[in-house]
Parts: C-alpha cells; sequence; structure tokens
C-alpha cells in the first residue's frame, strides 16, 4: 500500500470509529506531503478548521504557514495535523480522555509517514511526546524519541498574543532547515527516550 492509500484508509478509520469522543465536530484528518521529512503537530482544530476541514487554516494556522513559506518552503512540502482530529466545543483544551482516544490514531499517522523531525506546536503537543517538558523552558530544544526528534515551538496562537513568543516561536522555526540537515547524524548518535508513561520521569536529554 502506497502512504497516500495508508493514510486515506486511515481517515476513513477514523470517520468510521463511533466511540471516538467530539464526533458533533468535522474530521480534520490532516493535510500535505506523505513524505516530508518534517511533520507539525499541533492541538487541535479550531472554528475555522473545523469549518474547511483542515489544520490550521485560521489566524493562528496562516501565522504558521507564513513562517514555513518565509524559509522557502512549499506550504504543502509538509505533513501538518492535530494531536485531536476533531475542535472541542468552544476551542477548550482537549481533555486527557480525548488525547488518549485518539492516540492510536496519531501513532498510525505519524508511523505512515515517517517523519525524521516533529514539530511539536504547543505544550499539549509537547507533553504528549515529552510529559514533563514545559514549553517555556524547552522550546527550541531537540529531543530524541522512538526514531524520530521532537522538537517543541511555541504555538502560533501563543504567539500571536505576545510579540515576544511570536520572536521566539520565529527563531526556533528558523533553525529547521539546519535541523532537518542534522537529523540523520542526531538519530544515529543518540538513543530514544524510553516509552511514554504518565507522570514519568523520563531524562529528558537537551542534543543540540
Ligand atoms: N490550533 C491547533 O492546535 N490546530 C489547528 O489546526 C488550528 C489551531
Amino acid at each position: 500500500m502506497t502512504k497516500p492509500e495508508a493514510l486515506k484508509k486511515l481517515e476513513e478509520e477514523i470517520a468510521a470509529d463511533a466511540s471516538l469522543p467530539l464526533r458533533e465536530s468535522n474530521l480534520v484528518f490532516g493535510e500535505g506531503n506523505p513524505d516530508s521529512e518534517v511533520m507539525f503537530i499541533g492541538e487541535g482544530p479550531g472554528f475555522d478548521e473545523d469549518r474547511q476541514k483542515r489544520p490550521f487554516v485560521g489566524r493562528s494556522g496562516q501565522l504558521l504557514r507564513k513562517n514555513l513559506r518565509a524559509l522557502g518552503w512549499k506550504e504543502e512540502s509538509v505533513y501538518i495535523t492535530n494531536i485531536v482530529k476533531r475542535r472541542p466545543p468552544g476551542n477548550r483544551d482537549p481533555l486527557p480522555d480525548e488525547i488518549a482516544a485518539y492516540e492510536p490514531y496519531l501513532e498510525k499517522q505519524i508511523e505512515i509517514i515517517k517523519p525524521k523531525i516533529i514539530v511539536a506546536l504547543g505544550r499539549f503537543a509537547m507533553n504528549y511526546f515529552l510529559p514533563d517538558a514545559k514549553i517555556s523552558r524547552d522550546r527550541g530544544k531537540i529531543f530524541r524519541f522512538k526514531d524520530f526528534l521532537v522538537y517543541p515551538v511555541y504555538h502560533p496562537a501563543a504567539a500571536l498574543r505576545s510579540t515576544a513568543v511570536l520572536g521566539e516561536m520565529e527563531d526556533d522555526l528558523k533553525k529547521l532547515p539546519q535541523i532537518i540537515e542534522k537529523a540523520d547524524k542526531l538519530l544515529a548518535e543518540t538513543k530514544p527516550e524510553p516509552p511514554r508513561v504518565k507522570e514519568s520521569k523520563i531524562k529528558q536529554e537537551k542534543l543540540f
């Protein structure tokens, strides 16, 4: 099965899974290049994403996409998705049970794409991989997780609320081409994090 076929099948499985929470909202599966070395993962769809059934198309999405274009990248050259695939009512934070319910699908999505780097946008995406990390402390650091690197960056919605955060988010995103260049070396030189466990005391190693 090709990657696009595998992703299509996965999307159909999510759509058909009546046990999933938030089913009153539209499915926002993810989009972009299935062969991308970089995968951007946000928290969950907002109002505009729910309407358009596409990730990161509202104000924060436009800011993210502008920063990708500033790198000389085409938006469609990367893959973009979220932890939770449907909008929580009123844009509230996703609940732990909701994150857990969508987890098997996100895991499969990552397995299909096989990115070298996951850019975790904001604390929910970051804590999905690195439960003990703090966004203000750990954004812009590179962590090894399974067979990919995790790079936490401030969520663009936070950057829209603070010029200081905006500057830091933009600085971190600007480093991506350099990190991609080093990704194979970093992956070859380092060991994966131990499996993610709740309330873990995983030692998080700064690589770069
Ligand atoms: N915020 C997110 O975390 N994801 C989106 O898709 C849009 C806004």
